[in-house]
C-alpha cells in the first residue's frame, strides 16, 4: 500500500511540498490553521506568486476537473492523525520580535496539536528550519505525549528550495538531507523519496543536530558568498576597479565558482537575514559565539549596501537632499520571479529615499499588492515606463528579466533625466549609455 502523506502548514514550502507529494504518486491531506489558505487552496488558487506551482496544485486537487484528485485540504488534527504514515511539518519559524533568535511558537504548536492524535505507528518530519537541539527535544516531546509513544518518531528533513523554483527543487532537488534515529524512518524516507533519488537526486543520512546544521550552514554560506562580494565591489569602487569583471575572473576557479557573486543592494527575503541571525543566537546558547562571530560581519556589509544605494542615487541627483526629486524604482520584490517582499532591500532602499523627502514612483511585475500592503505611502505605477515618466533617476533594484528587455531610448524619451543606477549589476551598460544614460552601478567605474 502506497504511503499516505500529511503536510501541515501550507505556505512557500508546504504548498509545494504537498503538490510535489501529490505528482509523486502519494495520497496527501494538507492541513493549515488559517481557513481563507485552505479555501483558496481546496479551489486549486496558491496564495503567491511561484512559477509552476498553480498548475502542479490544479493537477492534483481533489473537486478540480481532469485531477488525479490525490491531494486534499483539512483544518481537523484528528482527521490528519487519522489519515497519515508520514506527517511532514512545513510551517514558518521567523525571526522573534526585537531579537535575534527565531520563533518556534508555530512548530511547537503544530507538535502539540498533533501529538494526541498520532495513535498508532507514524513519521513525523520537520522540514521548517530550526535551531540546532530542536528535534531533540521535540522527538521526546512525542515519544512522551502520543498516545503511540515511542512509535511516533521524529525525523528532520531540512528544505532547500529557492523561491522563484521551488517546484523544480521540490521535484528534482539537488540533495536530500535526512536526520533519523531509526532504519525505520530511514526506510520510510527512502520510499518517500524513491523517485527523486532515482532520477539522481543525492540522499544524506546524518544524525538529528547534522541535519539541522546543514540548512543554517548553507545558508550562512551562500549568505557569506554575497557579502564578500559586496565587500570587494566597495573596494572596486575605492580603487577604480570593476567588480563584475572580479566576479567573473575568481568565477572560473571552480573552487570558487561563478554563482552567487553578483554585487549588489544585497540579499534579503524571508531565509537569509533571519537564519544567520538565528544561527548566531544559538551559538551564544551554546557557548559557541565566537564561531560564528563572522556573522555579524556578513550581515552589517549585506545591510550596509542599500545605505550606499541610498548615497549613491544621492550623489547622483547633485549631493543635497532628496526634497522634489523625482525617483523612479524598477523593482519591490527581494528578489525576481517571487511576490515576496519580506525584507526586500529594493523596498528599504525605495523607503530610505522616499522617507527623506524623494518622490519616488515604484513599479514591480508581481510585488505590487504586497509592497502597497507595506508601504502603502510609496507612489506605485503600473508599467515601468510609467514609473520613469518624468523621473530624475532610475534605480534598477530587483533584477527581472522583463526590466533586462527594456527598450532605454524608449524610457529616456518620458525621463526628466538619463540617469540609470543598477543595484543589481543585471542591465546591459553599453545598451544604456547607447541610448543616451549616465549609467552607474555598485562596485563599478562611473559613465
Ligand atoms: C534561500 C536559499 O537559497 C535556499 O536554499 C533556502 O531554502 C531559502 O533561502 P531564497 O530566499 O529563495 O532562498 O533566495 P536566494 O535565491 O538564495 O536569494 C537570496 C537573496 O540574495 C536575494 O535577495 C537575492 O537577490 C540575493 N542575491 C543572490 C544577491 O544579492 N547576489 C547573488 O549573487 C545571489
Amino acid at each position: 500500500m502506497a504511503l499516505k502523506i500529511t503536510v501541515i502548514g501550507t505556505g512557500y514550502l508546504g504548498a509545494t511540498h504537498a503538490a510535489a507529494m501529490a505528482e509523486l504518486g502519494f495520497e496527501v491531506l494538507g492541513l493549515d490553521v488559517v481557513p481563507e489558505k485552505i479555501d483558496k487552496l481546496r479551489r486549486g488558487e496558491v496564495p503567491m506568486y511561484e512559477p509552476g506551482l498553480e498548475e502542479l496544485l490544479r493537477r492534483h486537487v481533489a473537486g478540480i476537473e481532469g485531477s488525479t484528485g490525490r491531494l486534499r485540504f483539512t483544518m481537523d488534527w484528528a482527521e490528519l492523525g487519522e489519515f497519515g504514515d508520514v506527517h511532514f511539518v512545513c510551517v514558518n519559524t521567523p525571526q522573534r520580535h526585537g531579537e535575534y533568535a527565531c520563533d518556534m511558537s508555530y512548530v511547537d504548536s503544530a507538535i502539540a496539536s498533533l501529538a494526541p492524535h498520532l495513535k498508532g505507528p507514524a513519521l513525523v518530519v520537520g522540514k521548517s528550519t530550526v535551531p540546532v537541539g530542536s528535534a531533540d527535544r521535540l522527538a521526546a516531546y512525542l515519544a512522551e505525549h502520543a498516545p503511540a509513544g515511542a512509535d511516533a518518531e521524529l525525523a528532520w528533513n531540512p528544505e532547500f528550495l529557492r523561491e522563484g523554483f521551488a517546484v523544480q527543487d521540490t521535484l528534482r532537488p539537488d540533495r536530500i538531507v535526512v536526520g533519523v534515529r531509526s532504519e525505520r524512518s530511514e526506510k520510510l524516507l527512502r520510499e518517500v523519496y524513491a523517485t527523486p533519488v532515482e532520477e539522481g537526486s543525492p540522499f544524506v543520512v546524518t544524525d538529528f543536530p547534522t541535519a539541522e546544521l546543514v540548512k543554517t550552514s548553507a545558508n550562512s554560506f551562500l549568505a557569506t558568498k554575497i557579502s564578500f562580494i559586496n565587500a570587494m565591489a566597495e573596494l572596486c569602487e575605492a580603487t577604480g576597479g570593476d567588480v563584475t569583471k572580479l566576479a567573473e575572473a575568481i568565477g572560473y576557479d571552480d573552487r570558487i565558482g561563478r554563482k552567487f557573486l553578483r554585487a549588489g543592494i544585497g540579499f534579503g527575503g524571508g531565509c537569509l537575514p533571519k537564519d544567520i541571525r538565528a544561527f548566531m543566537a544559538r551559538a551564544g546558547e551554546l557557548g559557541a559565539d565566537q564561531a560564528l562571530t563572522f556573522l555579524r560581519e556578513i550581515d552589517s556589509i549585506n545591510m550596509r549596501q542599500r545605505g550606499r544605494m541610498v548615497e549613491l542615487t544621492r550623489q547622483e541627483l547633485g549631493g543635497g537632499p532628496f526634497l522634489g526629486k523625482r525617483v523612479a524604482v524598477l523593482g519591490a520584490t527581494f528578489k525576481p520571479d517571487s511576490d515576496d517582499v519580506r525584507d526586500s532591500p529594493a523596498l528599504n532602499v525605495a523607503g530610505q529615499i522616499h522617507l527623506q523627502g524623494g518622490q519616488v514612483t515604484v513599479y514591480d511585475p508581481k510585488g505590487m499588492d504586497n509592497a502597497r500592503s507595506i508601504f502603502p505611502t510609496l507612489g506605485y505605477a503600473d508599467s515601468a515606463l510609467e514609473a520613469v515618466r518624468g523621473a530624475h533617476v532610475v534605480l534598477h533594484l530587483t533584477e527581472w528579466r522583463e526590466f533586462r528587455e527594456l527598450d532605454p531610448a524608449e524610457l529616456g524619451e518620458v525621463a526628466a533625466e538619463r540617469v540609470v543606477l543598477d543595484g543589481r549589476n543585471a542591465l546591459d551598460a553599453e545598451a544604456w549609455r547607447r541610448a543616451g544614460w549616465r549609467f552607474r552601478a555598485m562596485g563599478r567605474p562611473g559613465a
